[in-house]
Protein backbone atom coordinates (compact mmCIF):
# COMPACT_ATOMS: atom_id res chain seq x y z
CA UNK A 1 0.00 0.00 0.00
CA UNK A 2 0.95 3.44 -0.74
CA UNK A 3 -0.11 6.25 0.84
CA UNK A 4 0.55 10.05 -0.36
CA UNK A 5 -0.93 12.94 1.70
CA UNK A 6 -1.95 14.03 4.94
CA UNK A 7 -2.49 12.24 7.91
CA UNK A 8 -5.95 11.49 7.41
CA UNK A 9 -4.74 9.31 4.43
CA UNK A 10 -2.36 7.74 6.40
CA UNK A 11 -5.00 7.02 9.23
CA UNK A 12 -7.66 5.22 6.23
CA UNK A 13 -4.85 3.38 5.36
CA UNK A 14 -4.51 2.03 8.52
CA UNK A 15 -8.15 1.35 8.99
CA UNK A 16 -7.91 -0.30 5.20
CA UNK A 17 -4.50 -2.61 6.62
CA UNK A 18 -6.98 -3.37 9.55
CA UNK A 19 -9.38 -4.51 7.66
CA UNK A 20 -7.05 -6.03 5.03
CA UNK A 21 -5.85 -8.03 7.78
CA UNK A 22 -8.88 -9.26 9.34
CA UNK A 23 -9.65 -11.49 6.42
CA UNK A 24 -6.26 -12.57 6.52
CA UNK A 25 -3.86 -10.57 4.22
CA UNK A 26 -0.46 -9.83 5.58
CA UNK A 27 1.43 -6.71 4.57
CA UNK A 28 4.67 -7.03 2.11
CA UNK A 29 7.19 -4.53 0.90
CA UNK A 30 7.67 -6.64 -1.82
CA UNK A 31 5.43 -5.45 -4.76
CA UNK A 32 6.33 -7.81 -7.55
CA UNK A 33 4.87 -10.84 -5.48
CA UNK A 34 1.99 -8.56 -4.14
CA UNK A 35 -1.44 -10.08 -4.48
CA UNK A 36 -3.16 -6.46 -3.77
CA UNK A 37 -1.50 -3.14 -4.46
CA UNK A 38 -3.51 -0.15 -3.18
CA UNK A 39 -2.76 3.15 -3.54
CA UNK A 40 -4.04 5.72 -1.21
CA UNK A 41 -4.40 8.98 -3.27
CA UNK A 42 -3.67 12.76 -2.43
CA UNK A 43 -5.09 15.85 -4.83
CA UNK A 44 -3.59 18.82 -3.08
CA UNK A 45 -1.11 19.95 -5.21
CA UNK A 46 -0.40 19.48 -8.56
CA UNK A 47 2.77 17.37 -7.28
CA UNK A 48 0.90 15.27 -5.29
CA UNK A 49 -1.41 14.23 -8.41
CA UNK A 50 1.99 13.86 -10.67
CA UNK A 51 3.48 11.71 -8.12
CA UNK A 52 0.76 8.77 -8.29
CA UNK A 53 0.48 8.98 -12.21
CA UNK A 54 4.11 7.78 -12.03
CA UNK A 55 3.83 5.02 -9.87
CA UNK A 56 0.56 3.86 -11.55
CA UNK A 57 2.08 3.36 -14.88
CA UNK A 58 5.15 1.57 -13.13
CA UNK A 59 2.73 -0.96 -11.86
CA UNK A 60 1.74 -1.78 -15.31
CA UNK A 61 4.59 -3.96 -15.94
CA UNK A 62 4.34 -5.80 -12.69
CA UNK A 63 0.82 -6.89 -13.13
CA UNK A 64 1.85 -7.79 -16.97
CA UNK A 65 4.43 -10.45 -14.71
CA UNK A 66 2.09 -11.22 -11.99
CA UNK A 67 -1.80 -11.15 -13.97
CA UNK A 68 -3.83 -12.48 -10.66
CA UNK A 69 -2.25 -9.34 -9.11
CA UNK A 70 -5.08 -6.61 -7.92
CA UNK A 71 -4.36 -3.05 -8.74
CA UNK A 72 -6.89 -0.73 -6.64
CA UNK A 73 -6.68 2.80 -6.34
CA UNK A 74 -8.57 4.85 -3.22
CA UNK A 75 -8.42 8.41 -1.86
CA UNK A 76 -9.07 11.66 -2.23
CA UNK A 77 -8.16 11.83 -5.88
CA UNK A 78 -10.53 9.05 -6.94
CA UNK A 79 -13.81 11.44 -5.42
CA UNK A 80 -13.18 13.22 -8.54
CA UNK A 81 -15.31 12.16 -11.43
CA UNK A 82 -12.69 13.56 -14.10
CA UNK A 83 -10.07 11.95 -12.35
CA UNK A 84 -11.86 8.65 -11.84
CA UNK A 85 -12.61 8.33 -15.38
CA UNK A 86 -9.27 9.04 -16.81
CA UNK A 87 -7.58 6.32 -14.18
CA UNK A 88 -10.57 4.10 -15.44
CA UNK A 89 -9.87 4.23 -19.41
CA UNK A 90 -6.02 4.77 -19.14
CA UNK A 91 -5.20 2.52 -16.65
CA UNK A 92 -7.21 -0.56 -17.96
CA UNK A 93 -5.32 -2.75 -15.38
CA UNK A 94 -6.81 -0.92 -12.15
CA UNK A 95 -9.18 -3.30 -11.08
CA UNK A 96 -10.72 -1.46 -7.78
CA UNK A 97 -11.52 1.92 -7.33
CA UNK A 98 -13.24 3.62 -4.26
CA UNK A 99 -13.15 6.69 -2.26
CA UNK A 100 -13.08 8.44 1.14
CA UNK A 101 -16.92 7.77 1.83
CA UNK A 102 -16.52 3.96 1.38
CA UNK A 103 -13.49 2.19 2.31
CA UNK A 104 -15.74 -0.33 4.51
CA UNK A 105 -16.73 -1.29 1.06
CA UNK A 106 -13.04 -2.84 0.26
CA UNK A 107 -13.74 -6.54 1.34
CA UNK A 108 -16.18 -6.55 -0.97
CA UNK A 109 -14.96 -4.82 -3.73
CA UNK A 110 -12.33 -7.11 -3.33
CA UNK A 111 -15.12 -10.70 -3.64
CA UNK A 112 -16.21 -9.02 -6.75
CA UNK A 113 -12.98 -8.69 -8.42
CA UNK A 114 -11.51 -11.28 -7.32
CA UNK A 115 -14.32 -13.92 -7.84
CA UNK A 116 -16.53 -12.00 -10.28
CA UNK A 117 -13.60 -10.60 -12.47
CA UNK A 118 -15.20 -7.21 -12.95
CA UNK A 119 -13.71 -4.54 -12.13
CA UNK A 120 -15.34 -2.31 -9.49
CA UNK A 121 -15.81 1.32 -8.39
CA UNK A 122 -17.47 2.25 -5.29
CA UNK A 123 -17.74 6.07 -4.63
CA UNK A 124 -20.00 8.20 -2.78
CA UNK A 125 -19.74 11.85 -2.91
CA UNK A 126 -20.94 12.87 0.26
CA UNK A 127 -22.77 11.43 3.17
CA UNK A 128 -24.04 12.05 6.73
CA UNK A 129 -22.78 8.21 7.71
CA UNK A 130 -19.93 7.63 10.64
CA UNK A 131 -17.99 3.88 10.39
CA UNK A 132 -17.17 3.85 13.77
CA UNK A 133 -15.74 0.17 14.76
CA UNK A 134 -13.58 -0.18 11.61
CA UNK A 135 -10.45 -2.77 12.61
CA UNK A 136 -6.90 -0.26 12.92
CA UNK A 137 -3.56 -1.72 12.00
CA UNK A 138 -1.89 1.52 13.44
CA UNK A 139 1.65 1.98 12.16
CA UNK A 140 2.84 2.68 15.90
CA UNK A 141 2.30 1.48 18.95
CA UNK A 142 3.07 4.26 21.25
CA UNK A 143 1.15 7.03 19.11
CA UNK A 144 -1.86 6.83 17.71
CA UNK A 145 -4.51 9.10 15.00
CA UNK A 146 -7.82 9.46 16.15
CA UNK A 147 -10.20 11.46 13.63
CA UNK A 148 -12.57 13.56 15.68
CA UNK A 149 -14.05 15.33 12.55
CA UNK A 150 -14.46 14.16 8.83
CA UNK A 151 -14.68 16.65 5.89
CA UNK A 152 -14.56 20.32 5.99
CA UNK A 153 -17.23 22.98 5.23
CA UNK A 154 -14.71 26.11 4.98
CA UNK A 155 -14.42 25.84 1.68
CA UNK A 156 -11.36 28.26 1.35
CA UNK A 157 -11.42 29.38 -2.46
CA UNK A 158 -7.52 27.27 -3.27
CA UNK A 159 -8.33 24.08 -1.89
CA UNK A 160 -10.14 20.71 -2.89
CA UNK A 161 -10.57 18.96 0.45
CA UNK A 162 -14.26 20.24 0.85
CA UNK A 163 -14.58 18.78 -2.64
CA UNK A 164 -13.19 15.63 -2.06
CA UNK A 165 -13.94 14.38 1.51
CA UNK A 166 -17.82 16.04 2.18
CA UNK A 167 -19.53 18.31 4.40
CA UNK A 168 -18.02 18.44 8.09
CA UNK A 169 -19.18 15.83 10.80
CA UNK A 170 -18.08 15.14 14.25
CA UNK A 171 -17.98 11.99 16.14
CA UNK A 172 -19.68 11.29 18.69
CA UNK A 173 -17.89 12.46 22.26
CA UNK A 174 -18.36 9.29 23.92
CA UNK A 175 -16.60 6.94 20.85
CA UNK A 176 -13.52 9.81 20.37
CA UNK A 177 -13.65 8.77 24.68
CA UNK A 178 -13.76 5.39 24.05
CA UNK A 179 -11.33 4.50 21.56
CA UNK A 180 -8.79 6.76 23.59
CA UNK A 181 -9.00 4.78 26.64
CA UNK A 182 -8.51 1.42 24.59
CA UNK A 183 -5.27 3.31 23.29
CA UNK A 184 -4.43 3.90 26.73
CA UNK A 185 -5.07 0.23 27.63
CA UNK A 186 -3.11 -1.07 25.30
CA UNK A 187 0.29 0.87 26.24
CA UNK A 188 -0.57 4.10 23.92
CA UNK A 189 1.11 7.42 25.33
CA UNK A 190 0.19 10.07 22.27
CA UNK A 191 -2.46 10.63 20.11
CA UNK A 192 -3.55 13.15 17.47
CA UNK A 193 -6.66 14.15 16.95
CA UNK A 194 -7.61 14.62 13.53
CA UNK A 195 -10.00 16.94 11.73
CA UNK A 196 -9.34 20.00 9.02
CA UNK A 197 -10.91 22.05 11.47
CA UNK A 198 -10.82 20.52 14.66
CA UNK A 199 -11.97 23.68 16.71
CA UNK A 200 -15.31 23.61 14.74
CA UNK A 201 -15.57 19.91 15.95
CA UNK A 202 -19.09 19.16 17.48
CA UNK A 203 -20.92 21.86 15.38
CA UNK A 204 -23.14 19.07 14.36
CA UNK A 205 -23.89 17.12 17.15
CA UNK A 206 -26.87 17.64 19.08
CA UNK A 207 -25.26 17.45 22.66
CA UNK A 208 -23.26 20.83 22.19
CA UNK A 209 -20.24 19.70 22.94
CA UNK A 210 -17.10 22.08 21.86
CA UNK A 211 -13.66 20.98 20.96
CA UNK A 212 -12.63 22.46 24.43
CA UNK A 213 -14.85 20.49 26.51
CA UNK A 214 -13.67 17.16 24.40
CA UNK A 215 -10.42 18.13 25.66
CA UNK A 216 -11.00 18.32 29.37
CA UNK A 217 -12.64 15.14 28.89
CA UNK A 218 -9.63 13.18 26.99
CA UNK A 219 -7.20 14.75 29.24
CA UNK A 220 -8.63 12.44 32.13
CA UNK A 221 -7.24 9.52 30.69
CA UNK A 222 -4.93 7.51 32.80
CA UNK A 223 -1.91 5.82 30.66
CA UNK A 224 -2.12 8.86 28.03
CA UNK A 225 0.16 11.02 28.37
CA UNK A 226 0.52 13.63 25.26
CA UNK A 227 -2.69 14.99 23.66
CA UNK A 228 -1.80 16.81 20.17
CA UNK A 229 -4.61 17.93 17.56
CA UNK A 230 -4.46 19.53 14.33
CA UNK A 231 -5.64 21.19 12.05
CA UNK A 232 -7.06 24.45 14.40
CA UNK A 233 -8.43 27.30 11.97
CA UNK A 234 -7.73 30.51 13.24
CA UNK A 235 -11.29 31.59 12.68
CA UNK A 236 -12.30 29.66 15.14
CA UNK A 237 -9.74 29.39 18.06
CA UNK A 238 -11.83 30.30 20.89
CA UNK A 239 -10.54 31.42 24.59
CA UNK A 240 -11.74 28.33 26.37
CA UNK A 241 -9.40 26.23 24.11
CA UNK A 242 -6.47 28.74 25.08
CA UNK A 243 -7.46 27.79 28.49
CA UNK A 244 -7.54 24.06 28.29
CA UNK A 245 -3.97 24.31 26.51
CA UNK A 246 -2.84 26.04 29.24
CA UNK A 247 -4.17 24.27 32.10
CA UNK A 248 -4.43 20.44 30.50
CA UNK A 249 -1.03 19.10 31.71
CA UNK A 250 -1.59 16.49 28.98
CA UNK A 251 -2.60 18.98 25.85
CA UNK A 252 0.63 19.47 24.04
CA UNK A 253 1.82 23.29 24.49
CA UNK A 254 1.44 23.31 20.30
CA UNK A 255 -0.69 24.68 18.20
CA UNK A 256 -0.22 24.00 14.80
CA UNK A 257 -2.28 27.26 13.21
CA UNK A 258 -2.35 27.80 9.72
CA UNK A 259 -2.10 31.58 8.55
CA UNK A 260 -1.70 30.66 4.69
CA UNK A 261 -1.22 34.43 3.93
CA UNK A 262 -0.54 37.83 5.74
CA UNK A 263 -2.25 39.94 3.45
CA UNK A 264 -5.84 40.79 4.74
CA UNK A 265 -6.45 41.35 0.74
CA UNK A 266 -5.52 37.57 -0.08
CA UNK A 267 -6.92 36.24 3.02
CA UNK A 268 -10.05 37.46 2.08
CA UNK A 269 -10.15 36.20 -1.56
CA UNK A 270 -8.70 33.00 -0.13
CA UNK A 271 -12.07 32.99 1.65
CA UNK A 272 -10.45 32.23 5.11
CA UNK A 273 -12.69 34.60 7.18
CA UNK A 274 -10.14 36.21 9.26
CA UNK A 275 -7.67 39.23 8.62
CA UNK A 276 -3.74 39.88 9.48
CA UNK A 277 -4.78 41.93 12.82
CA UNK A 278 -6.99 39.22 13.66
CA UNK A 279 -4.62 36.70 13.48
CA UNK A 280 -1.77 38.31 15.30
CA UNK A 281 -3.63 39.40 17.90
CA UNK A 282 -4.89 34.98 18.76
CA UNK A 283 -0.95 35.05 18.18
CA UNK A 284 -0.22 37.09 21.13
CA UNK A 285 -3.11 35.96 23.27
CA UNK A 286 -1.76 32.27 22.84
CA UNK A 287 1.98 33.60 23.68
CA UNK A 288 0.37 35.60 27.09
CA UNK A 289 -1.48 32.78 28.26
CA UNK A 290 0.80 29.55 27.37
CA UNK A 291 4.09 31.32 27.63
CA UNK A 292 6.01 28.50 26.03
CA UNK A 293 3.87 27.66 23.42
CA UNK A 294 5.12 26.51 20.10
CA UNK A 295 3.26 28.19 17.13
CA UNK A 296 3.62 26.23 13.43
CA UNK A 297 2.13 26.76 10.27
CA UNK A 298 1.28 26.28 6.56
CA UNK A 299 1.78 29.53 3.96
CA UNK A 300 0.97 29.41 0.48
CA UNK A 301 3.10 31.87 -1.65
CA UNK A 302 1.82 33.04 -5.21
CA UNK A 303 -1.84 33.29 -5.06
CA UNK A 304 -3.77 34.54 -7.97
CA UNK A 305 -3.32 38.57 -7.34
CA UNK A 306 -0.72 38.35 -4.66
CA UNK A 307 1.14 41.49 -5.06
CA UNK A 308 5.12 42.06 -4.26
CA UNK A 309 3.04 44.49 -1.31
CA UNK A 310 1.39 41.04 -0.29
CA UNK A 311 4.19 39.18 0.17
CA UNK A 312 5.91 41.81 2.14
CA UNK A 313 2.62 41.18 4.94
CA UNK A 314 3.25 37.74 4.95
CA UNK A 315 7.18 38.10 5.73
CA UNK A 316 5.81 40.44 8.25
CA UNK A 317 3.88 37.79 9.78
CA UNK A 318 6.64 35.42 9.98
CA UNK A 319 8.76 38.10 11.53
CA UNK A 320 6.40 38.79 14.13
CA UNK A 321 4.85 35.56 15.35
CA UNK A 322 9.01 33.82 15.02
CA UNK A 323 7.07 30.71 14.05
CA UNK A 324 8.71 27.35 15.47
CA UNK A 325 8.50 25.71 11.98
CA UNK A 326 6.13 25.99 9.01
CA UNK A 327 5.31 23.73 6.15
CA UNK A 328 5.32 26.64 2.77
CA UNK A 329 3.74 25.39 -0.14
CA UNK A 330 3.72 27.00 -4.13
CA UNK A 331 0.35 27.77 -4.62
CA UNK A 332 -1.23 25.30 -7.44
CA UNK A 333 -4.23 25.62 -9.30
CA UNK A 334 -6.66 22.83 -8.37
CA UNK A 335 -9.22 22.19 -10.54
CA UNK A 336 -12.69 23.07 -9.41
CA UNK A 337 -11.97 25.67 -7.01
CA UNK A 338 -12.94 29.70 -6.95
CA UNK A 339 -9.24 30.40 -7.03
CA UNK A 340 -8.74 28.27 -10.30
CA UNK A 341 -11.04 30.38 -11.78
CA UNK A 342 -9.08 34.14 -10.77
CA UNK A 343 -7.51 36.24 -12.98
CA UNK A 344 -3.95 37.45 -12.25
CA UNK A 345 -2.59 34.06 -11.67
CA UNK A 346 1.17 34.01 -10.48
CA UNK A 347 3.96 33.11 -12.65
CA UNK A 348 5.94 30.05 -12.06
CA UNK A 349 9.17 32.48 -11.98
CA UNK A 350 7.70 35.08 -9.75
CA UNK A 351 6.35 32.33 -7.07
CA UNK A 352 9.45 30.88 -6.97
CA UNK A 353 11.32 34.03 -5.75
CA UNK A 354 8.85 34.65 -3.54
CA UNK A 355 9.09 31.40 -2.19
CA UNK A 356 13.25 31.54 -2.05
CA UNK A 357 13.30 34.86 -0.49
CA UNK A 358 10.21 33.51 1.83
CA UNK A 359 12.77 30.76 3.24
CA UNK A 360 15.79 33.41 3.90
CA UNK A 361 13.34 34.82 6.46
CA UNK A 362 12.10 31.67 8.13
CA UNK A 363 14.92 29.54 7.96
CA UNK A 364 17.07 32.08 10.48
CA UNK A 365 14.11 32.19 13.21
CA UNK A 366 13.64 28.63 13.17
CA UNK A 367 16.92 27.93 13.67
CA UNK A 368 17.44 30.98 16.28
CA UNK A 369 14.17 29.08 18.07
CA UNK A 370 16.41 25.84 18.46
CA UNK A 371 19.32 27.92 19.83
CA UNK A 372 17.22 29.01 22.45
CA UNK A 373 16.65 25.03 23.33
CA UNK A 374 19.96 24.56 23.95
CA UNK A 375 21.39 23.17 27.87
CA UNK A 376 17.46 22.70 28.50
CA UNK A 377 15.92 19.55 29.09
CA UNK A 378 13.00 18.20 27.61
CA UNK A 379 10.89 15.16 27.99
CA UNK A 380 10.66 13.47 24.56
CA UNK A 381 8.50 10.60 23.53
CA UNK A 382 11.15 8.34 21.79
CA UNK A 383 9.85 7.47 18.27
CA UNK A 384 12.17 5.09 16.16
CA UNK A 385 16.09 4.13 15.38
CA UNK A 386 17.68 7.12 13.75
CA UNK A 387 18.01 7.10 10.11
CA UNK A 388 21.40 7.88 9.69
CA UNK A 389 22.81 6.38 12.73
CA UNK A 390 21.83 2.78 14.01
CA UNK A 391 23.24 3.92 17.60
CA UNK A 392 20.66 7.12 17.37
CA UNK A 393 17.38 7.51 18.48
CA UNK A 394 14.72 10.26 17.49
CA UNK A 395 11.76 11.88 19.13
CA UNK A 396 9.67 14.63 19.65
CA UNK A 397 9.09 16.92 22.42
CA UNK A 398 6.39 18.28 23.32
CA UNK A 399 6.46 21.41 21.15
CA UNK A 400 6.75 18.85 18.28
CA UNK A 401 11.47 19.66 17.74
CA UNK A 402 12.71 16.60 16.38
CA UNK A 403 15.75 15.35 18.41
CA UNK A 404 18.19 13.10 17.90
CA UNK A 405 20.02 11.22 20.42
CA UNK A 406 22.11 8.36 21.68
CA UNK A 407 20.44 5.56 23.37
CA UNK A 408 19.14 2.00 22.86
CA UNK A 409 16.18 0.71 20.86
CA UNK A 410 14.31 -0.24 23.76
CA UNK A 411 12.94 3.05 24.82
CA UNK A 412 11.10 3.01 21.68
CA UNK A 413 8.33 4.45 23.27
CA UNK A 414 9.08 5.70 26.90
CA UNK A 415 9.26 9.26 27.24
CA UNK A 416 13.13 10.07 28.35
CA UNK A 417 14.61 13.46 29.34
CA UNK A 418 17.03 14.86 26.97
CA UNK A 419 18.95 18.06 27.62
CA UNK A 420 19.64 19.55 24.46
CA UNK A 421 23.41 20.19 23.15
CA UNK A 422 23.78 21.34 19.20
CA UNK A 423 20.83 22.66 17.17
CA UNK A 424 20.18 22.64 13.42
CA UNK A 425 16.77 24.10 11.42
CA UNK A 426 15.44 20.94 11.22
CA UNK A 427 16.15 18.69 13.75
CA UNK A 428 18.35 19.16 17.54
CA UNK A 429 20.59 16.92 18.88
CA UNK A 430 21.28 15.72 22.88
CA UNK A 431 21.96 13.72 25.60
CA UNK A 432 20.11 11.49 27.64
CA UNK A 433 19.60 12.94 31.33
N1 LIG B 1 -7.49 21.97 6.95
C1 LIG B 1 -6.20 22.49 7.06
C2 LIG B 1 -5.32 22.29 5.85
C3 LIG B 1 -5.39 21.07 5.04
S1 LIG B 1 -4.49 21.13 3.55
C4 LIG B 1 -6.30 24.00 7.31
O1 LIG B 1 -7.26 24.64 6.98
O2 LIG B 1 -5.33 24.54 7.80
C5 LIG B 1 -2.85 21.44 4.12
C6 LIG B 1 -2.24 22.68 3.56
O3 LIG B 1 -2.06 22.55 2.15
C7 LIG B 1 -3.07 23.95 3.70
O4 LIG B 1 -2.95 24.52 4.96
C8 LIG B 1 -2.49 24.83 2.64
O5 LIG B 1 -1.41 25.59 3.13
C9 LIG B 1 -1.98 23.84 1.60
N2 LIG B 1 -2.77 23.89 0.39
C10 LIG B 1 -4.06 23.55 0.23
N3 LIG B 1 -4.46 23.75 -1.04
C11 LIG B 1 -3.39 24.26 -1.72
C12 LIG B 1 -3.17 24.69 -3.05
N4 LIG B 1 -4.13 24.67 -3.96
N5 LIG B 1 -1.93 25.13 -3.39
C13 LIG B 1 -0.95 25.16 -2.45
N6 LIG B 1 -1.11 24.78 -1.19
C14 LIG B 1 -2.32 24.33 -0.81
FE1 LIG C 1 -9.03 23.22 2.86
FE2 LIG C 1 -9.70 25.43 4.14
FE3 LIG C 1 -10.96 23.16 4.70
FE4 LIG C 1 -8.44 23.49 5.44
S1 LIG C 1 -10.18 24.68 6.18
S2 LIG C 1 -9.31 21.70 4.46
S3 LIG C 1 -7.59 24.69 3.77
S4 LIG C 1 -11.04 24.26 2.77
FE1 LIG D 1 -5.31 15.01 2.81
FE2 LIG D 1 -4.57 15.24 0.31
FE3 LIG D 1 -6.96 14.41 0.84
S1 LIG D 1 -3.99 16.55 1.94
S2 LIG D 1 -7.52 15.28 2.81
S3 LIG D 1 -5.05 13.40 1.36
S4 LIG D 1 -6.39 15.82 -0.77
Amino acid sequence: MLTYGCQMNEHDSEKISGMLTSIGYEETDDENNADLVIFNTCLIRENAELKFFGKLGEVKGLKRKKPDMLIAVCGCMMQKEEIRQKVLKTFSFVDIIFGTNTIHELPSLIYNAEINKKRSVDIIDNTELIYEDMPKQRKFKYKALVNITYGCDNFCTYCVVPYVRGREKSREPIDIINEVKALAEDGYKEVTLLGQNVNSYGNNLKNGITFAELLYELNKIDGIERIRFMTSHPKDLTDDLIRVIKECDKVCNHVHLPVQSGSSDVLRRMNRKYTKEHYLELVNKLKKEVPDVAITTDIIVGFPGETEEDFQETIDVIKKVKYDSAFTFLYSIREGTTAALMENQIPDEVKHERFDRLLDVLYPIVLDKNQQCIGKVYPVLVESVSKTSETFLTGRTEHFRLVHFKGSEDLIGEIVNVKITNVKTFHMEGEIE
